[in-house]
């Protein structure tokens, strides 16, 4: 009896472990940007074209792991199940959690410690618009992006 559950305790432990190994390398996959890509052509392209090309995806599109997953599992549904075609039609957007991206990168407290003018004119400027991206264009070019929307010759 103790034998058995000496080895029922290891196959819960492999098991365990396994499952462990495997959502971190999915979790890692999934945040890669060739995944996004694979559904976001268009958004490659203008951001190929963008101030970013070297910053990933995931990067400014994130609202923390546990969201990220949730709703990606969710987006997986929606694409497989033919209720969204994310090269097709129009998407939802995020801009408050965009903009704590921006700042969490560009606004640290040493970069508005070391370029007070910067920082000063950012205040100004932030007092009349909520979200970096009502005047920057950073992560596509926009009339690129907006190519997505045209409809193509096999969508009649
Ligand atoms: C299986 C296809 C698929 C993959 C892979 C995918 N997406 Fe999406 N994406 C979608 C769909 C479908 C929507 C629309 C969701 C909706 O209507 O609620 C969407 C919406 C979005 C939006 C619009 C805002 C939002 O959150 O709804 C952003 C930004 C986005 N995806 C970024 C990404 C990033 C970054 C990745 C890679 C980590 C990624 N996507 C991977 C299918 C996908
Ligand atoms: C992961 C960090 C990261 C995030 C998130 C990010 N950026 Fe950047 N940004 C960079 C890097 C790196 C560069 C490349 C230029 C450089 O070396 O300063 C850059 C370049 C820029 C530039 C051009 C700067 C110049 O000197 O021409 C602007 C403007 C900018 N980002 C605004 C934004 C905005 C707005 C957002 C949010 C939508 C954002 N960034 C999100 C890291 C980031
Ligand atoms: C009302 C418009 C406006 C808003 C809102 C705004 N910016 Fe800017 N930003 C500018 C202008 C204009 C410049 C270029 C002149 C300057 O540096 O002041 C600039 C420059 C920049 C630069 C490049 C600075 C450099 O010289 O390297 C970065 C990075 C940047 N902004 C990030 C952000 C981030 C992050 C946000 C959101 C928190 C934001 N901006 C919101 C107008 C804006
Ligand atoms: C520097 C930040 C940044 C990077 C890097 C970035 N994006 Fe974006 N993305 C944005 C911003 C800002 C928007 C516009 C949000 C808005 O206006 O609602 C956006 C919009 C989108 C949308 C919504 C489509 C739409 O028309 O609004 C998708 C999907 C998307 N990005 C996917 C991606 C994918 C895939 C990658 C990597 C290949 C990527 N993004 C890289 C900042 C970024």
């Amino acid at each position: 009896m103790n034998k058995l559950s000496q080895k029922t305790w290891i196959i819960l432990g492999v098991a365990a472990l396994v499952i462990v190994i495997a959502s971190s390398v999915m979790a890692r996959k999934t945040s890669s940007d060739s995944f996004c890509i694979s559904c976001h052509a268009y958004e490659k392209v203008s951001w190929d074209h963008s101030d970013h090309p070297d910053v990933g995806c995931i990067s400014c599109h994130t609202k923390g792991t546990i969201t990220d997953k949730t709703k990606g599992l969710r987006k997986v549904y929606l694409t497989l199940s033919g209720q969204v075609n994310p090269h097709n039609d129009k998407l939802p957007s995020y801009k408050e959690a965009i903009t704590d991206n921006c700042v969490g990168c560009h606004m640290t407290e040493e970069i508005l410690e070391s370029r007070p003018v910067f920082k000063e004119r950012h205040e100004e400027y932030r007092k009349y618009a909520v979200g970096c991206v009502e005047c920057h264009e950073p992560g596509h070019v926009k009339k690129m992006r907006e190519q997505r929307n045209v409809p193509t010759r096999w969508s009649l």
